[in-house]
């Protein structure tokens, strides 16, 4: 009997235990993923000023916006200050009886008191105008800054993303990427306001009512000393514990989005085996186990909230002690204190901005982590020092494999063994061989999708690894066995490889691939939507589009993977006499099981086990007695029958 599959609650368990291991270790190396199987973790952990850093780095042309929102802002919390000593002014010289100071009573005109009380309205209205002029502007700039971060985060996972090795963008799944572009990209965008603005903006208010407290009675600072410890101390007991948390309740999100996109993106077959209630239980059971680690997370945070709002009063409480003690005794004015009070206020408002957004600051540095993290991932197949990029008209096509074996990442069978042989410019070599023989991996090598683990693939006598990656595929043109097609036109499917293809081109191409009937019969023709994977139209049709697609690319060396396996023979007939003429010139790769598709090949591989059982032409093949002469005669056989059935009639 298959084992109960954990709950959230014990999967959260787990995920504790496990974490705690991970802290006491000072390390984190594995977080346990929602089906309960450990997921191997990149084994970095950067501190906080690493990351800060980085972010800086990252910040890149932006700083000098950057340094505007800050000063702008630094003015206007300044200015902002200037409001609460108004009410010293009003208590004390116009409704209290005090003389005006030294530096008032030389105006004549503030004597009269509703001269006085005009003065200062208008003052503080203006200070107010002013202040939130420029708050705004610094506010818009911060704004701008962060949707630019955004973006560039987000363009630059991309960029990267989409160059990493295939195996790693498998395990990243495609619903897991987007996650990250989205969320952590988004959330490390956000720092500006979470590191920089916000902040900054408390810290400037904090030491500027300090300041004008000190000055008011420098004694009053003592109270407000106390907070300063009880931050740095905090700060280094909980907020670092808080960061992994943020961590893995991100990569719990990426592997949600990830699960989601798969159970959406494979529709037809959770519709077809009636699994859309387990497939829900799934997402939930993750969901569930993501809500308990933010909740979780949320007393976490909330703990270092609840120890600095706790001090807020405390300390507020000990200054209106002292304060009210003053004016008691005479040192200090009723409007002193009014103003000490605006001011406690003031002092107190940016504490508590501090510590909310200390967590926040924390959540955008687990999501910058990450980001980095991907971004540290190496490329796939970077360029070496003494890479060449190719250009296709140098190009003749010849290929050879030396000795070539290869296992896919993370698997221990050799899905090929010593394979070699020389494919001349221009020639077509079939592939034929049981299914998992290694037929598509070869192409792979070929392709360059992967590289071998031993021995080399050389293309006109260079090494592919002494080629640039993206020029050498610049010469590919490829028919996949599992067809992909973009959500777009007809149109700009076939012209994928090349935007600038013209509507002539495009047609070409689809006569080639036999597809220009079935298009003009399209509602919009060309212009006909496709959907997601092209759903809307029937698999014969998708295979003759990507036909049309590799075609249009003009490749100089063609890989065909049955290609026209979904096709009715007439058609595929049609397709090949179009294709034979397209493959005279350049050097082709064909996987096909029909016959008559194979036997016109120069050169002809049967494949098994990853080992290459014979290598020759039809004819050479045909004389020795192997797998490829026992699988003509099946299949002619079996054409016989058919036939005989068909005469019987
Ligand atoms: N991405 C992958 N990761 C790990 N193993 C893989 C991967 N792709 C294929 N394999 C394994 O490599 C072997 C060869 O697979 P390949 O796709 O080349 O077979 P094939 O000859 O094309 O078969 P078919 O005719 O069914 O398409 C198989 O045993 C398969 O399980
Ligand atoms: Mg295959």
């Amino acid at each position: 009997m298959p084992k109960r599959p954990a709950s959230s609650r014990q999967i959260f368990a787990d995920y504790e235990i496990d974490l705690k291991q991970r802290l006491k270790s000072g390390k984190i190396q594995h977080a346990v993923s929602p089906h309960g199987t450990n997921r191997p973790y990149k084994p970095r952990l950067r501190s906080t000023s690493e990351l800060v850093k980085s972010f800086y780095r990252l910040l890149g042309g932006q700083r000098r916006d950057v340094g505007i929102a800050l000063a702008t802002l630094t003015v206007a919390t300044m200015l902002a200050l200037v409001p609460p000593a108004a009410t010293k002014f009003i208590v004390d010289y116009v409704l209290g009886e005090n003389p005006l100071p030294q530096f008032l009573a030389q105006y004549e005109f503030l004597h009269n008191r509703w001269n006085f009380l005009l003065v200062l309205t208008v003052v503080v209205t203006l200070v107010s105008f002013v202040k939130i002029g420029l708050h705004i502007w610094g506010r818009w700039n911060a704004t701008r800054v962060n949707k630019r971060l955004q973006m560039s985060f987000r363009k630059q996972a991309f960029e990267h993303a989409i160059r990493l090795p295939l195996n790693r963008v498998h395990e990243l799944k495609s619903g897991g990427v987007s996650s990250l572009l989205r969320e952590d990209a988004g959330s490390a965008g956000d720092l500006i306001f979470g590191m920089l603005y916000n902040p900054w903006r408390a810290i400037v208010q904090l030491t500027g009512s300090l300041c004008i407290l000190a000055w008011v009675d420098w004694r009053l600072l003592l109270g407000t000393v106390v907070v300063l410890p009880s931050i740095y101390w905090s700060h280094r007991t909980w907020i670092n514990r808080i960061r992994p948390r943020y961590r893995d309740i991100r990569s719990r999100r990426e592997e949600i989005d990830g699960q989601s996109t798969e159970a959406f993106g494979g529709i037809r077959i959770v519709r077809a085996f009636s699994r859309q209630r387990s497939e829900t239980a799934r997402f939930m059971k993750s969901n569930h186990v993501m809500a308990r680690q933010e909740l979780r997370t949320w007393w976490w945070a909330r703990i270092i909230e609840m120890i600095w709002e706790a001090l807020i009063p405390v300390a507020t409480g000990a200054l209106l002690l002292y304060g009210g003690w003053q004016v008691l005794e005479g040192a200090l004015t009723l409007g002193d204190l009014m103003m000490f009070l605006a001011y406690l206020m003031m002092l107190m408002g940016p504490l508590a901005v501090l510590a909310t957004s200390a967590t926040q600051f924390q959540n955008g540095l687990s999501a910058l982590d990450r980001i980095l993290d991907l971004l540290e991932e190496p490329r796939e197949m970077p360029a070496s020092p003494n890479s060449v990029s190719i250009q296709k008209k140098n190009v003749h096509g010849e290929i050879k494999l030396e000795n070539i074996g290869f296992q896919y990442p993370g698997t221990s069978n050799f899905a090929l063994e010593e394979i070699s042989m020389t494919v001349q410019p221009g020639e077509t070599v079939a592939l034929v061989g049981p299914s998992g023989a290694g037929k598509t991996t070869l192409c792979n090598l070929v392709a360059r999708f992967y590289d071998p683990a031993t021995g080399r693939v050389l293309l006109d006598g260079t090494d592919l690894k002494d080629i640039d990656v993206e020029s050498f595929r610049s010469l590919l043109g490829v028919v996949e066995q599992d067809v992909f097609l973009f959500d777009g036109t007809v149109g700009e499917n076939i012209s994928y490889a090349d935007r600038s293809a013209s509507v002539e081109d495009i047609r070409k191409a689809a006569e080639v691939a036999n597809a220009d009937e079935f298009i003009d019969d399209l509602p919009d023709g060309y212009d006909t939507l496709i959907g997601e994977r092209g759903v809307k139209l029937s698999g014969g049709q998708r295979q003759r589009l990507a036909i049309a697609r590799a075609v249009l690319a003009d490749p100089k060396i063609l890989i065909l993977d049955e290609a026209t396996s979904n096709l009715d023979t007439k058609s595929e007939r049609l397709i090949q006499t179009s294709l034979n003429r397209l493959m005279q010139d350049r050097t082709c790769f064909v996987i096909a099981h029909r016959l008559s598709t194979i036997s016109h090949a120069d050169q002809i591989m049967v494949l098994e086990n990853g080992q290459l059982r014979e290598i020759g032409s039809h004819a050479e093949l045909m004389e020795v007695d192997g797998h490829y002469r026992e699988m003509v005669q099946l299949q002619v056989s079996m054409q016989e029958t058919l036939t005989e059935l068909t005469d019987a009639n």
